[in-house]
């Protein structure tokens, strides 16, 4: 679904991505989990078609990405919401786009509307809307433009604790039922963890691959997966990759 071949990635003279390869299979569930600074955004980006690589390629479904792919659908940290719109015609928004009627639009809409838990606000505008509930419309947008990839760039980040596993164990119910391709950038192990069936870690400086592992937990998957011994492993093994390139950042800053 997602190949990446030789990708390189520089802003001037600063390298953030070197050399990158990577095949996402169509139904997966990949986590990049990094440093502040090692290059997921970029990746992301490139990946979206927002940016360009400056070595290598990109593609998606076998095509390449040379600009802003309508095959992929982004959710950022920030919740970026029309906020002259209400819920349903933020959710309906790319929809109408593609020249939907609006009768249509919003009976598209509103399954999505509904599966975030979100019925009863349909006609509200964001500013009535908590943080958590407005990452739950950008989530319900890229669900009703059904593109095969879903981008989602520390999602979550911004969301106090509980609000934030909620959200989890909702992402992770939406993707066992849809099957849908997702990349999705955090750097909380756990929330990998719980989320992804692949971890891959990125290293700074320049940014790479530096480990990608199967993340075997079972599903249907919800926060009762931490109290396993194997959870503990996992987590142990990520924490020690983790770590390493931590410090290696911090030794390269001082
Ligand atoms: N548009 C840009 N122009 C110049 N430098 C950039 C740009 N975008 C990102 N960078 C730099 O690239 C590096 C990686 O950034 P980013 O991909 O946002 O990292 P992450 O998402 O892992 O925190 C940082 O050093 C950042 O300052
Ligand atoms: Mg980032």
């Amino acid at each position: 679904m997602i190949s990446i071949k030789g990708l390189s990635k520089k802003f001037g003279d600063l390298t953030v991505l070197h050399d990158i390869d990577l095949e996402i299979d169509k139904g997966e569930f990949v986590v990049l989990l990094g440093a502040s600074g090692c290059g997921k955004s970029t990746l992301l980006n490139l990946i979206a078609g927002f940016e360009q690589a400056t070595e290598g390629e990109v593609a998606v479904n076998g095509k390449p990405v040379t600009d802003v792919d309508p095959q992929s659908g982004m959710v950022f940290q920030q919740y970026a919401l029309f906020p002259w719109l209400s819920v349903i015609d933020n959710v309906a928004f790319g929809l109408k786009l593609r020249g939907m009627n609006k009768k249509e639009r919003h009976e598209q809409a509103k399954k999505y509307v509904d599966m975030v838990g979100l019925t009863s606000f349909a006609d509200a505008y964001p500013k009535a809307l908590s943080g958590g509930m407005r990452q739950r419309v950008a989530i319900a947008r890229v669900l009703a433009n059904d593109t095969d990839v879903i981008l989602l760039d520390e999602p979550f980040a911004a969301l106090d604790a509980m609000t934030r596993q909620v959200l989890q164990e909702q992402l992770v119910e939406i993707y066992e039922k849809s099957g849908k391709t997702i990349v999705f950038i955090t750097h909380s192990i756990d929330e990998a963890l719980l989320l992804a069936t692949r971890i891959i870690i990125l290293g700074a400086k320049p940014g790479r691959i530096v480990t990608d592992i199967r993340n075997d937990l079972p599903h249907p998957r919800n926060a009762s997966v931490q109290l396993s011994s194997h959870y503990t492993k996992l987590k142990a093994d990520i924490w020690d990759v983790v770590q390493e390139e931590v410090m290696k950042s911090l030794e390269s800053k001082s």
